[in-house]
């Protein structure tokens, strides 16, 4: 099914000039990045996208990290599109990735870990609407 996916370059991956290298392995896997902005986020906007994590005891540190540079936010489109940018993103933790996967390449940390992508199509539909209108994103 043609699926549509939030992918976040997280700053650490802004910082390092890694914005073209993640984007070619997106499209290497066959997704499409149908719409895309470079922002820096508000603390008020991290809390909120995060909000599903705010009793844990990362979230202040992980609602932090997002604000220190700019980020990419992105819509990729593709067939099952949530669960392929799971698989290219890796596991969370860059320890527990597969070989090849985005983290693996690039993250610096479980936190500062390069990217983040919806983990579910629900998901995928409010975090899309979070930062994109439809007339935002071009298929
Ligand atoms: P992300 O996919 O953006 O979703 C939540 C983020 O919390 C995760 O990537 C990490 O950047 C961050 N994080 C920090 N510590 C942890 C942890 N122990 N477990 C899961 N996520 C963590």
């Amino acid at each position: 099914m043609l699926e549509r996916t939030l992918s976040i370059l997280k700053p650490d991956a802004t910082r390092r000039n890694l914005t073209g290298e993640i984007n070619a392995c997106f499209e290497k896997a066959g997704l499409r990045i149908v719409a895309q902005k470079r922002i820096r986020l508000t603390k008020e906007q991290a809390q909120k996208f995060y909000g599903v994590h705010s009793e844990r005891p990362f979230y202040n540190d992980l609602c932090e990290s997002m604000l220190v540079g700019p980020v990419v936010v992105q819509v990729l489109e593709g067939k099952n599109a949530v669960l392929k940018n799971r698989e290219v993103m890796g596991a969370t933790n860059p320890e527990n990735a597969e070989p090849g996967t985005i983290r693996k390449l690039f993250a610096e940390s479980i936190q500062e870990n390069s990217v983040h992508g919806s983990d579910s199509l629900e998901n995928a539909k409010i975090e899309i609407g979070f930062f994109f209108s439809e007339c935002e994103i071009v298929g």
